[in-house]
């Protein structure tokens, strides 16, 4: 059985770089499943399907062919990797997660990434849902306008244009729809390790995460 570690929280809270420092240390796969979401609300945005439209959202996810490269994510081919890193593909995604025919449509491609020695699962509902059974779960948080901070220089280091007050707005709204929605909402798992990063460091959150995970192994 594989070894599985889940580090869920909301956007910008840093789950992703944690998750793939993580993940390159233990020499172990990783999984980020809010790209999967957000290679969906780009897809349905580009063949003009409604993002609410369920029956032909599942079928586009099923259908997806996604490369997961060093450091480019493919669709069908294509290089999405900026073209799904921008807010409106984003919020796109957030909209389409809300979907619970995609939710099912995503379940076992995301349950097939378990595979020998161990995966590092990032995403909303990770510990909750998709891994319920996951050997070390992690719930990563900091403030909205933190948050909103480090997004606004991830998007100006990639030469997207941002502006910091729209995305507090727009990382509050996504946080409501994320957290209230009925299917898989975002809520720490239970039994998990909770890490405000809000004043932290990376490496500072790594070592917290690594102490946790070095104690189930
Ligand atoms: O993590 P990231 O910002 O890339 O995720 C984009 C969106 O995908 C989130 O706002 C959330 O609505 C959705 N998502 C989800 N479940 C996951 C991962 C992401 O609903 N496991």
């Amino acid at each position: 059985m594989a070894f599985v570690i889940t580090i869920d929280g909301p956007s910008g809270s840093g789950k992703g770089t944690i998750a793939s420092r993580l993940a390159a240390q233990l020499g172990w796969r990783c999984l980020d499943s809010g790209a999967l979401y957000r290679l969906l609300g780009y897809a349905a945005e580009q063949s003009g399907v409604s993002l609410d439209n369920g029956a032909r959202l599942a079928e586009i996810a099923l259908g997806m062919k996604i490369e997961f490269q060093q450091d480019k994510i493919l669709l069908d081919g294509k290089d999405v990797s900026l073209a799904i890193r921008t807010e409106q593909a984003g919020n796109a995604a957030s909209k389409v997660a809300a979907v619970p025919e995609v939710r099912t449509a995503l379940l076992e491609w995301q349950r097939a990434c378990a595979i020998e020695p161990g995966l590092v699962a990032d995403g909303r509902d990770m510990g909750s849902v998709v891994f319920p059974f996951a050997d070390v779960k992690i719930f990563l948080d900091a403030s909205a306008e933190e948050r909103a901070r480090r997004r606004y220089n991830q998007l100006i280091e990639k030469g997207l244009s941002a502006n910091l007050g729209s995305l507090i707005a727009e990382i509050s709204e996504r946080d409501d729809r994320d957290r209230n929605r009925s299917v898989a909402p975002l809520k720490a798992p239970e039994g998990a390790l909770i890490v405000d990063s809000t004043a932290l460091s990376i490496d500072e959150v790594l070592k917290r995460v690594m102490d946790r995970v070095r104690k189930a192994l």
